[in-house]
């Protein structure tokens, strides 16, 4: 599988695999900072390539999220034997669920390249323009953050998604024309965190439209044992539950805990398996609690807690309160605090629920309790 990035300026090396890295990216995205307390000392682009080294290339590797793979094996399966184009698909859900790693398998099991690239490189005309006339037949075109689509280029993909044509307009004013070129049958994949923020034209263009679900912990306890095998570290059935646990049904987290389960094991209990007691100490020592709260989630529910005793509090207030973007708490904290059902949303705002309370060591108020019954 050919695997191309879109900026020629930022052609990118191919590691070991021969897996091309995503365009760096200069801001720091919602999911990379949501996650800072659980990242090593390494450096992103060094992660990044661990990354890469870790995704399942096959669809039977890929573990959990059933229904979407129902979904994705019969549109394959289809399609291949109508020798077409798989259906333009768009993928949401909170980052680090697999989102890219289903777009890289899509093309693979197709046969066909993937193109990777993120919706604010595509700044100008020609930058879209540049990558949809490259597209071979067939090709998956993956564009990751789709709902940050500049307009201009948004407008661009209606007629290539449907016509699978590009309209250009040459020249200014009276003297503009529009010229059409016939693209290559294609795959857009696109992904994203926030699928509201799609305008419905985009949104309507896409024949499958799936969400990602946080795994459970009988999903994400295999996916550790594979990453260990791969990392060749040694673990026990308890110690991937242990780390499976506590990282918030989300498969990037629960790589990132083994690493440094697995660094933990390497300095203070060299020539020892992971076992489950080893993963629950290393990982209190990483502030990150039996529920896979971090220090940022434990804060956000006191602030609630202790600041606002329990009442409804809006996002930008909460946001201003603990010193956190508002974006990233609602992409990156939010989505499992209200998953676990620590976090409930009301129309007055957010309010941590009794278990929270509970879980924090604070006795919940009559009053909240009865807010909530
Ligand atoms: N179903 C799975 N089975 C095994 N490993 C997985 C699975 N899904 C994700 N992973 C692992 O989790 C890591 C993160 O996945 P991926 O980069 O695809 O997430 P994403 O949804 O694209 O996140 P983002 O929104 O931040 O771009 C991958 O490196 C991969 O190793
Ligand atoms: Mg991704």
């Amino acid at each position: 599988m050919a695997i191309i990035s879109s900026k020629q300026s930022q052609k990118p090396e191919p590691d070991k695999n021969g897996v091309a890295q995503k365009p760096k990216q200069e801001r720091s995205r919602p999911s990379e900072a949501g996650e800072s307390l659980l990242k090593s000392a390494a450096n992103p682009e060094e992660m990044g390539k661990q990354e890469e080294s870790l995704r399942p290339q096959k669809l039977a590797d890929y573990i959990g999220q059933k229904d979407l793979k129902d979904v994705l094996e019969i549109a394959i399966k289809a399609a291949k034997a109508r020798k077409e184009t798989l259906d333009h698909l768009l993928l949401y859900g909170p980052p680090g669920l697999g989102k890219t790693t289903m777009a890289l398998i899509l093309a693979s099991e197709m046969g066909v390249g993937c193109k990777i690239t993120t919706a604010p490189a595509l700044e100008r005309p020609r930058d879209i323009a540049g990558l949809l006339v490259n597209l071979q037949p067939g090709d998956v075109l993956f564009i990751d953050e789709i709902h940050r689509l500049p307009r201009v280029t948004e407008e661009i993909l209606y007629p290539a998604m449907e016509d699978f044509r590009l309209d250009i307009t040459i020249g200014k004013g009276q003297s503009a024309r529009t010229r059409s070129i016939p693209l290559q049958r294609f795959t857009l994949v696109g992904a994203t965190t926030r699928v509201g923020a799609l305008t419905s034209p985009l949104r309507d263009r896409f024949g499958i439209i799936q969400r990602l679900r946080f795994y459970e912990l009988e999903e994400l306890t295999p996916i550790v044992k594979r990453t260990a095998e791969i990392l060749s570290t040694p673990i026990t059935d308890d110690g991937a539950i242990e780390i499976a646990r506590r990282a918030r049904g989300t498969p990037r987290i629960a790589n990132r805990l083994l690493r440094r389960v697995r660094d933990y094991v390497e300095v203070k209990r060299k020539g020892s398996a992971i076992t489950g007691a080893i993963a629950s100490e290393a990982l209190e020592l990483f502030n990150v609690d039996p529920c896979g709260l971090d220090w940022t989630d434990r804060r956000l529910l006191t602030v609630m807690i202790e600041n606002f005793s329990g009442k409804p509090v809006g996002l930008d207030t909460l946001a201003a309160a603990t010193g956190e973007d508002a974006q990233t708490i609602e992409e990156v904290y939010e989505p499992y605090l209200l998953q676990i059902g620590y976090l409930q949303r009301t129309p007055r705002g957010r309010i941590p629920t009794p278990a929270a309370w509970k879980h924090l060591g604070y006795q919940p108020p009559d009053s909240q309790l009865a807010l909530l019954h």
